[in-house]
Formats: structure tokens, sequence, C-alpha cells
């Protein structure tokens, strides 16, 4: 048995004196620890823009913070002013990234809170009051259950990996991509923890990097050991040496298993097919979108060209080279493995066995299952 530190946290909540959401600058790792201080929904969603903190769960928690934020940054006469103010917050963090569903997700599930402790709110300053602590409980709620299904994932997908595994990972979802643990970092944590981990192999992750930039730092902060790798890298590593599987992270599911994540994903899902390699996505269930039942209508977030012809400001192409940045891709069920979740495994993912995730048997199932 290993013990880990876990010390690295993407975003940190502070309720007094005055509430505060710190951001690690995630683009200035691993070279520089630089906290940047939110104190009101702009800066957050500027933050989540610009990915000074990125990763699906990890973004939910911050939007959630986002618009607790938004209840306190004004002085408000009414409850209603205090709802017409943060209908436009939740309008404006939900513009900065179309991917990742956990955005969306929290966003939803903070606004049916408000209309919740509006309907019990009388008319006053104490209700004004009452419902902006409501609010920043829920966004502390919805922290704290993505690190409980973190924690409660890593234990069921660690036990698909046999013993002495090496896992091949891909882009960053670890501590810095969630609320803490991490995703299919998570899992790799966990079954490092167990003696189940040889090595990790981590893609570098063109274009942002997060793979050698992120998961490597990490890593090494945990003593886990790893191999960093260019993405071009695995196919020749699948077919030469041995890799037991690969576990990646998604920004969304669609209900009937479709996994789209960080650019780059499904190559490696492809790989696997060909080399016979389990290929594994791990995520909480804010990360399903049962509104969409095919991969193919996920909305894929294009950036700016200028991450793909530049590192840091540093130009790799010629000067006005056409470029592409499409971030993330879609992996089709079919090269999907399993779909690993708090509530369970869904194994091969498809309509029925996403569904059956979200009943209740499955979910106290799955509960024993990792007692
Ligand atoms: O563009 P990013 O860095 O936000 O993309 C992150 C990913 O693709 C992760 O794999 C995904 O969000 C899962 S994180 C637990």
């Amino acid at each position: 048995m290993h013990k880990l530190k876990d010390s690295v946290r993407a975003f940190r909540w502070v309720s007094k004196p005055k509430k505060k959401l710190f951001v690690l600058d995630q683009l200035l790792l691993p070279n520089k620890e630089k906290w940047i201080p939110c104190v009101n929904h702009k800066q957050v969603a500027a933050c989540i823009k610009d990915m000074n903190v990125r990763g699906a769960p990890a973004i939910g928690c911050v939007a959630a913070y986002g618009l607790a934020l938004a209840a306190v940054e004004k002085k408000f006469n009414s409850p209603d002013a205090l709802l017409a103010y943060v209908v436009q917050a939740k309008e404006t963090l939900a513009k900065t990234r179309p991917t990742a569903v956990n955005l969306f997700w929290a966003l939803e599930r903070m606004m049916g809170f408000l209309a919740l402790a509006l309907a019990q709110a009388g008319s006053g300053k104490d209700s004004v009051q009452k419902i902006q602590k409501n609010l920043e409980d829920e966004a502390v709620r919805i922290f704290d259950e993505d690190l409980a299904a973190n924690f409660h994932m890593g234990k069921l997908g660690a036990a698909l990996f046999p013993n002495n595994a090496v896992i091949l990972t891909h882009c960053n979802t670890g501590s810095l991509a969630t609320s803490g643990w991490g995703t299919a970092l998570g899992v790799i944590r966990t079954a490092y923890q167990l003696g189940k981990i040889k090595k990790v192999l981590v893609d570098e992750t063109r274009p942002y990097l997060q793979g050698a930039r992120l998961t490597a730092w990490e890593l090494s902060k945990d003593g886990i050991p790893y191999e960093l790798i260019t993405d071009n890298m695995a196919a020749h590593i699948m077919k030469t040496e041995k890799v037991d599987a690969a576990i990646v992270g998604s920004d969304r599911i669609s209900a009937q298993g479709d996994v789209a994540n960080k650019i780059g994903t499904y190559g490696v899902a492809v790989l696997c097919k060909h080399h016979g390699i389990p290929f594994y996505a791990a995520a909480p269930t804010s990360t399903i979108d049962l509104k969409m039942k095919r991969g193919e209508d996920i909305p894929i977030e294009e950036r700016s060209v200028r991450e793909v012809t530049h590192i840091k400001n540093f130009s790799i192409a010629p000067a006005g080279a056409v470029a592409r940045h499409p971030a993330f891709d879609v992996t089709p069920r079919e090269l999907v493995t399993a779909v690993i979740t708090e509530k369970g495994v869904a194994r091969p993912p498809s309509l029925e066995t996403i569904a059956q995730l979200f009943r209740p048997a499955a979910q106290k199932q799955a509960a024993l299952s990792s007692i």
C-alpha cells in the first residue's frame, strides 16, 4: 500500500471575512504556482474562458462558486433584484466553454436551488441574506459531492486494472481538473495506493500540453512512476511493449455512451481497439448528458489557432500558417470498454447500461461493491 499526499487543488473557496474564490493559474504550471483571487462572477468567467482553470468537473464547481459570488457582489434591495442579477451572471458563465456539460449542469442546479429558495423566502433584506447563504451552501455541496464521487469512482475503476499495470492516460484528469483526486487520474491514484500500478504513460496532449505540464506535475508530486510521451509515440509503444489499459476522463458523455474528451482521445481509443487493449472513460454522472442521445450532436469547442501555431509566445509555424484547433473529439461507444462513474460501471456503454446508472437500485449496488 502506498500513501499519497493528495496536496494539489485547482481552486479554494474562502467564505470569511469576504467571499472569494482563489483559482490556481494553470497557464503558469508547472513553472510557477500563482493564485488568482476572484471576487465577482466576471473574473470567474474569464478564468474559465482563458483556461486558468480547466477540466470539466472543475469548471462546473468554479461556475457554481461564480454564481454564489454574483449573489453577494452588489447590494440587493429585494430577492427579485438578486434573481435578475444572478440570471444574467449565469448567462455570462454559460458562454465560457461549450463542450464541458458539467458547466451547464452546475449552473442549472444552482438556478433550480435559487428558484426553490425564492419560493420559500419573504421579500425583505433578511430574505436576501438567507438566499445568499443558501447559494453558497449549494456551491460547497457541489464541490463536496464531486470530491466524494472521485474517491468512489477511484475504487470502482481500480478494481478493473490488473496487478503491475502499465496504464496510458491522455490530457489531465487529476486534482487540477476536478474538486480533487481526479476522475481517470483518480482511478490511477487509487490503483497506485493499492500497489497495482507499475507505471503511467502520460500523453503530452498537444496543443495545450495538459499531459506534459499538468498530469506529469501531479504524478511527480505524488511520486507515482510515469513516462511522458508525445502523442504520436502511443502506437509504437502499444505495439512493442506491454500496455494494460488506457483511461481518460470526459467533458460530456451522450445517453448512449459516446465519450467527448480532449482532442486526441479518439485516436487513443482506435489504437487500443487495434492492439486489444481495454479503453476506459471515468467521469462523474454530472458529465453524462441524458438529453443528448448521440455523440455526434455534442458541440465541439474550436479554440484559437494560435494555441497550435505557438507554444507560449514562440512560433513553431511559418507566419500566417493556416491551422485548425478543435479542442475535443468524440469516441464512439463501440470503442469504449466501460464508462466508470461513482454510481457504477456501464460495461459496455449503451442506452441501457447508462440509464441503469441513474436507477436507485444500481446506485445502492455500486455503494455496496466499494465497501
Ligand atoms: O480543455 P480542457 O483542459 O478543459 O480539457 C479537459 C479534458 O479534456 C479532460 O479530460 C476532461 O475535462 C475530464 S477532466 C476530469
